[in-house]
């Protein structure tokens, strides 16, 4: 499908889609996006249903284009090995202590959202699109989705990954480069086998799968769009680059770290999440290298909220989980409906460029 084909579809004017991100994409952030002519998208994969739906309303509250929630797919009921739990807490406690963080773990009532409970929220809420990482929707959430006419886009980090959101009815597949920020999606692989660059993953999934793609890692301006649409994507999601608006909710500290960033401090880190995602690799990370011992997502990502918290609070972004793809220095903090519009020049610019 064309890039123009896409938009039209979604509803949109250009090819750009603001990916969710999980605590960073506040309804401002979300409204101004689709309102400038983009896809905005809420990241909830961290909401309860009700506040799920309080910010759907938010967002619809200023203004009526069509925007994306994004969620992640995660079982409801798992084991969680406490010994190993208490193991971790004694070491975070620690760190925080050397520190000189006064805040410490603590027990949460629950170790994440449940997924079915906040699948049905999004389906109340019904939204143009849901995006959904870190696993496939069952056939029977699909048929709840179509009956909304809700558009469904399936995260993949490689093509056997994305073949199963085609099988499993998928709309577009989003697919995550190795360059991407926050968490991989990888669901069928080791994350660490699943690294492929975007422009080989792009150009696999294009000869092996007839669906629309959507391109995500380390796109950054309107060139990097079109060079995606060059090599078979529909449209771009960008994470990064939306994190330095002003209307995105990521801590001052971490937007500052941004527009300093280097390529080479940019890894991929289990140590916050119990799960692999790329961000800045700082004292945090240098400190507990690996996961704490046995502790999956989204046991030790819960346990680790509150201090990532306290470090937001204290300015501490050494202790900080600073998301990014691995090209953030070239983030442009401003704010998202001139993002959007720049983005968007750049990209015509590009195309005559190439064109001439
Ligand atoms: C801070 C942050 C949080 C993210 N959270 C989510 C999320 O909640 N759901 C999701 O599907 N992808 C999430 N992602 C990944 C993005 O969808 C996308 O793959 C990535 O941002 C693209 O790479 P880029 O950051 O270099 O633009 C997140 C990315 C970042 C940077």
């Amino acid at each position: 499908m064309t890039a123009a084909g896409l938009a039209q579809r979604l509803g949109i004017e250009h090819p750009l889609i603001q990916a969710p991100m999980a605590g960073s994409t506040p309804p401002a952030l979300v409204a101004a996006v689709s309102n400038a002519g983009g896809l905005g998208s809420l990241g909830a994969g961290y909401l309860e249903p009700q506040a799920i739906l309080d910010q759907a309303a938010q967002i619809r509250g200023l203004g009526d284009r069509p925007y994306a929630i994004g969620l992640f797919v995660l079982p409801d009921d798992f084991d969680v090995d406490m010994t190993a739990v208490a193991k971790a807490r004694e070491q975070l406690d620690a760190l925080m202590a050397r520190e000189g963080l006064a805040v410490r773990t603590s027990l949460p009532t629950r170790w994440a959202p449940r997924f079915s409970d906040q699948f049905a929220a999004l389906c109340e809420a019904r939204p143009a699109v849901a995006s959904f990482a870190f696993g496939l929707i069952d056939a029977t959430q699909r048929q709840e989705l179509r009956r909304r006419e809700i558009f469904l886009i399936g995260t993949a980090t490689t093509v056997a990954e994305a073949r199963t959101w085609v099988d499993a009815g998928a709309d577009a597949v989003c697919m995550q480069g190795a360059e991407a920020g926050g968490h991989r999606g990888t669901f069928l692989h080791d994350p660490a086998d699943a690294m492929i660059g975007l422009f080989a993953l792009l150009a696999l999934a294009r000869r092996a799968l007839d669906i629309p793609l959507i391109a995500a890692g380390g796109i950054m301006d309107g060139a990097g769009v079109l060079a995606a649409e060059i090599l078979g994507a529909s449209a771009s999601q960008l994470g990064t680059a939306f994190l330095t608006c002003p209307e995105c909710s990521a801590a001052e500290v971490w937007k500052q770290d941004l527009l300093e960033a280097k390529e080479h401090q940019v890894a991929t880190i289990n140590s916050f999440s119990g799960r692999a995602a790329r961000g800045l690799r700082n004292r945090f990370v240098e400190a507990l290298p690996q996961a704490l011992e046995g502790l999956p997502y989204p046991v030790l990502n819960a346990l680790t909220a509150p201090l990532r918290r306290a470090a937001a609070a204290a300015r501490r972004s050494d202790l900080l989980s600073e998301w990014c793809g691995q090209a953030a220095a070239l983030v442009r903090p401003q704010p998202a409906a001139e993002l959007v519009a720049r983005l968007m020049y750049e990209y015509r610019l590009a195309k005559r460029a190439l064109a001439s």
